[in-house]
């Protein structure tokens, strides 16, 4: 299904004091748990980097997963104790644009803002940016229009599976 890109023009200026490292309860589930944030994949292990990709034909390894972390400009970790439970991703020119291009929070860990959390953090390491665009399926529109993002109909990519 083709995806729309999403857009954020308007940075959420109002997480931009984020600290390189937050710990934050994330409720919901009938439960709460104590979630770590991070903007560095420095400290990150292979070993904390399981169970990712789901629903994807060919997965990355943990070792290719933890290269694109380290590859990224810019990166939000999620952690409950040592596991890494989610992670989104930024790739830019450093001058004008950015685009996420990866973000997913386990199964487990979902429905408890952790997935709005990576985002709202990895806007405020972005907010220099004109433009930061994603692609995404139409479901997830009101998950992204709700940070900010707007659809900018229409983009076109090329998806080359041998190369996971
Ligand atoms: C998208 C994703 C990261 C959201 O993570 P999350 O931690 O569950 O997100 P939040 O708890 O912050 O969600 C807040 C709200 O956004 C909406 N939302 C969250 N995930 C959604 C999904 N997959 N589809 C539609 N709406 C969603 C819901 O309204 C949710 O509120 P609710 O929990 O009361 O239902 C997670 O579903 C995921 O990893 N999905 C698989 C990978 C993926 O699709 N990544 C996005 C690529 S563009």
């Amino acid at each position: 299904m083709a995806s729309p890109v999403l857009s954020a023009q308007r940075p959420l200026r109002e997480h931009s004091r984020t600290l390189a490292q937050a710990t934050l309860y994330a409720s919901g589930l009938g439960s709460e748990v104590v979630i770590t944030y991070t903007h560095s994949a420095a400290g990150i292990r292979v070993q904390q980097l399981q169970g990712f990709f789901v629903g994807w034909s060919a997965a990355p390894s943990p070792e290719r997963h933890l290269d694109l972390l380290r590859g990224s400009y810019a990166v939000e970790v999620a952690l409950a104790d040592e596991s890494v439970v989610g992670f989104a991703t930024a790739i830019s020119d450093g001058v004008l644009s950015a685009f996420i291009p990866l973000l997913e929070v386990l199964p487990e860990y979902q429905h408890r803002g952790v997935g709005t959390e990576l985002v709202r953090r990895l806007l405020a390491q972005l907010d220099q940016f004109y433009m930061v665009d994603l692609c995404c399926d139409a479901s997830l529109e009101p998950f992204y229009s709700a940070l900010g993002f707007r659809v900018i109909e229409r983009g076109m990519g090329i998806r080359r599976y041998a190369a996971i």
